[in-house]
């Protein structure tokens, strides 16, 4: 198949551009290098080096033999995205290509209005690009868990069936996310439905958990293929941050009483997840929805299981910066990636102490001060 991935210079663009290609399909890769911007202006990068996209692109060519073409260029440009599609002409889309940090969505008003205008006008400007160069195009776009919130039922897999006053419907499930960006994910959630229902479109909404890890079976042929791994309060996943402030000898900051849970996914199953999407296309006209998560912790027990590996690691309970509940039901269905044949690494098996030597040799790049948390949830004074 032909596959574009936008957003392919990203942590996880870049090595599911490299997993479909090593799997046989013709890839391409687009990106506007608005991340690498984000680390200029957070003074902060990530911890492992990372090449360029082009040389990243020369050395997996090099190294597999496959092809990869680069598209330089902004989701907002949206004569430029139609034109990118009517080149390139793909079977899927994989659309990773959004500002993706909720405490970097929060820091103030300009951050909030540039994450949603970017996210939403973004993915506006692809539905409109699909539906005019081939509604054909099967969409595969990256959501996240974080747009349902914390309800006190358990989680569908996108849809409810709700009955209301002797009548019943299926409609998507109610959404209660918890920062600007997470709304901006819903935001597109609804719009690509209705595009799939206005427009006859084809779309798979996958609602990630937090991913951790660096590795995959392609980024770790060659050093020049390394993905990025952030650490710091602003991009960084907490167990990936977890494990650098354990390596530094800092306190794991855990925020408030730790009892927030999530959905979590290995980078090694995020790659595989988006191919099973890619190679089983939902049907035209459906809007898909799969949650995309292998199993769930509290931030405690994730903060536990790096204390545990790395003695000495003390925990620490910082007043959260955020406004979320810290003790609440989690219960999330994910059935639809298993029966397409996910077959996950958990974390009990992972290779933990692979992330612990990685961090190790390259903690003299990290930059202390980006650890702690810079952003409030709550406005001034209040
Ligand atoms: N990392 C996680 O734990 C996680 C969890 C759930 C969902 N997701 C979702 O997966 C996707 C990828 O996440 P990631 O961690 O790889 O993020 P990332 O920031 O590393 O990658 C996103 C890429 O998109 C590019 N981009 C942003 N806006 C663009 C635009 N307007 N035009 C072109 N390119 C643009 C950026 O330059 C960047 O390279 C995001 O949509 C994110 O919301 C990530």
């Amino acid at each position: 198949m032909k596959v574009l991935v936008l957003g392919g210079d990203g942590y996880l663009g870049w090595p599911t551009a490299l997993h479909l290609s090593d799997c046989g399909h013709e890839v391409a890769v687009l990106d506007n290098g608005a991340r690498r911007g984000y680390d200029d202006e957070l003074g902060v990068t990530s911890l492992v080096p990372i090449r360029r996209l082009d040389e990243r692109v020369t050395a997996w060519e090099e190294v597999s033999g496959a092809q990869l073409s680069i598209y330089h260029g902004d989701l907002l440009d949206a004569e430029y995205v139609s034109a990118t599609l009517a080149e390139f002409r793909p079977d899927a889309v994989v659309h990773f290509a959004e500002q993706r940090s909720a405490p970097y969505s929060m820091l103030d008003r300009d951050h909030a209005t540039y994450t949603q205008h970017n996210n939403v006008v973004g993915t506006l400007n692809l539905l409109y690009g699909i539906a005019e160069t081939d509604p054909d195009i099967h969409l595969v776009k990256l959501g996240t868990l974080g747009e349902y919130g914390t309800p006190n039922i358990d989680i569908e897999e996108g849809w409810l069936t709700v009955e209301h006053n002797g009548r019943s419907d299926r409609v998507l499930f109610p959404k209660r996310p918890g920062s600007f960006y997470h709304l901006s994910k819903v935001h597109d959630s609804h719009n690509i439905e209705f595009a799939c229902r206005a427009w006859d479109l084809r779309a798979t909404d996958l609602n990630q958990g937090v991913v951790y890890g660096h590795h995959t079976a392609q980024t770790g042929r060659d050093e020049r293929l390394a993905t990025r791994f952030d650490y710091d309060a602003v991009f960084g996943t907490v167990l990936n941050r977890f494990i650098v402030q354990a390596v530094l000898g800092e306190p794991l900051t855990v925020y408030g009483s730790g009892g927030q849970t999530r959905g979590v996914i290995d980078i090694r199953d995020t790659v595989e997840c988006v191919r099973l999407a890619v190679e089983n296309p939902a049907e035209r006209g459906e809007f898909r929805v799969f949650n995309q998560l292998t199993e769930s912790f509290s931030v405690g027990e994730l903060a536990k299981l790096v204390a545990d590996i790395h003695p000495c690691t003390e925990i620490t309970h910082l007043d959260n910066p955020r406004v979320e509940a810290d003790q609440h039901h989690y219960n999330v269905v994910s059935t639809g990636l298993a029966e397409l044949g996910l077959r996950p690494h958990l974390l009990a098996d992972t290779l933990i102490t692979s992330m612990f030597e990685l961090v190790e040799r390259h903690a003299g790049r990290v930059n202390r001060a980006a650890l702690l948390p810079a952003t409030q949830w709550r406005l001034p004074g209040r």
